[in-house]
Order: C-alpha cells, then sequence, then structure tokens
C-alpha cells in the first residue's frame, strides 16, 4: 500500500476513534448535563463577552460546564483574572485539562457545579440549555452574591432583565449572549 492510503487510514480511523469517544463521553454524561452537549463558543462570541465584562486580576471567573476550557483561558489572558471551570463530560475535561496546562490561574475541577457552592464567583459563564436554566436561575440567585455578573450564551434566565443583550457582529455565531448582573436582574428575589 502507497504512504498515501496509510496516511488516510490513520488519519480516518484517528478521526472515527475520537468520534466514537465523542459519542460515548457525552452519553455517559447525558444524566447530568440534561442536554447541555459538549460544543465550544466560538472565538468571536468569546471576545464579544469579553469586550462586554471586564475583569480584573482579584476577580474570579466560573464557567459553568466548561467544555475545553476556552472561556477560561481567553479571559485569564485578557484581563488576568482567576477562571474556575466545571466541567463532567470525560472527554471535554481531558481536553480543558490539557489545553490549559501550565496555565497559572485556571482551575478546572471534573465535578457537575450543581453541586458547587459559587460564592465567590465574580463573574458566572455558561452556555447550557433551556431544560436547566430554569433550575440554574434558583441556583444563582440563592448562591451569588450581589454585584456578580452572570453571562448566558443563547439562552436567557427565565424571569430575569438582561442588563445587555450583545448580538456579535458574525452570520454564523450571531446568537444572543445575555449580561445580567445581581441583584437587579432578578426582580423576584
Ligand atoms: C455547550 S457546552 C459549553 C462549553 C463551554 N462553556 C464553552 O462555552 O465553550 C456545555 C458544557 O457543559 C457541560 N455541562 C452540562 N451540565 C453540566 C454540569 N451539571 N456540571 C458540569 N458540566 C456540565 C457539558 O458537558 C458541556 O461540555
Amino acid at each position: 500500500m502507497s504512504a498515501c492510503i496509510w496516511a488516510f487510514l490513520i488519519f480516518a480511523g484517528g478521526f472515527f476513534v475520537c468520534k466514537m469517544l465523542y459519542v460515548f463521553a457525552t452519553a455517559w454524561a447525558l444524566p447530568v448535563t440534561q442536554g447541555a452537549l459538549f460544543t465550544s463558543t466560538a472565538s468571536v462570541r468569546i471576545n464579544s463577552f469579553l469586550d462586554a465584562v471586564s475583569m480584573n486580576e482579584k476577580e474570579l471567573l466560573v464557567d459553568l460546564g466548561c467544555g475545553d476550557g476556552r472561556v477560561l483561558r481567553a479571559a485569564q489572558r485578557r484581563y488576568g483574572c482567576k477562571a474556575l471551570g466545571f466541567e463532567v463530560n470525560g472527554m471535554a475535561y481531558c481536553q480543558a485539562r490539557l489545553l490549559s496546562f501550565g496555565m497559572n490561574g485556571v482551575e478546572i475541577r471534573r465535578t457537575s457545579f450543581w453541586s458547587e457552592d459559587l460564592r465567590d464567583a465574580d463573574v458566572v459563564f455558561c452556555y447550557l440549555y433551556p431544560d436547566v436554566m430554569k433550575r440554574l436561575a434558583a441556583k444563582l440567585e440563592a448562591g451569588l452574591r450581589p454585584g456578580t455578573r452572570v453571562v448566558s450564551c443563547n439562552f436567557p434566565v427565565p424571569g430575569w432583565n438582561p442588563l445587555k443583550v450583545i448580538r456579535p457582529d458574525s452570520n454564523c455565531h450571531g446568537d444572543p449572549i445575555y449580561v445580567y448582573r445581581l441583584p437587579d436582574s432578578c426582580p423576584q428575589t
């Protein structure tokens, strides 16, 4: 067999293995994630979020379901803030750990954010699924300090009033990003 055919087989085999790992890791985590699959936020959207929500070196950004950790790394690089991510999908967690290796200030934990205390967060970022947003609203209202900013990609937090809604200037990635601030954004508390 020629080198080209070998190269193709190795590439196709690797691709297939990665896809299978993705399917198994996603199915395994599904009872916890309730539909929030491991997909990553596009860099144009991350930059729009970071343009709109500034942080300082003492502040903590928490990503609820951090995927491969790209939001954490981008925020840490831009603002020097501390960045903490929770992730239950094994494949996403491994990618996040590998890609963030050696980065001071970035921490990834393999645990569900539902069981975590979020009161140290200054900014909470999430890109989840509509089915969990109502329960998430209750957790955030009960667990965050006044002044904490909450940013939700694509899906609004039910019952909350956004401070602003960002729509990135992009044909493919222009879905809304909702920015909230406690307690003003949640009138029912
Ligand atoms: C749409 S992805 C977003 C990833 C990342 N935040 C980003 O914007 O690039 C949602 C991620 O949340 C994770 N996730 C969902 N529910 C979770 C939970 N209860 N605890 C930890 N991770 C969760 C999923 O495994 C998935 O990787």
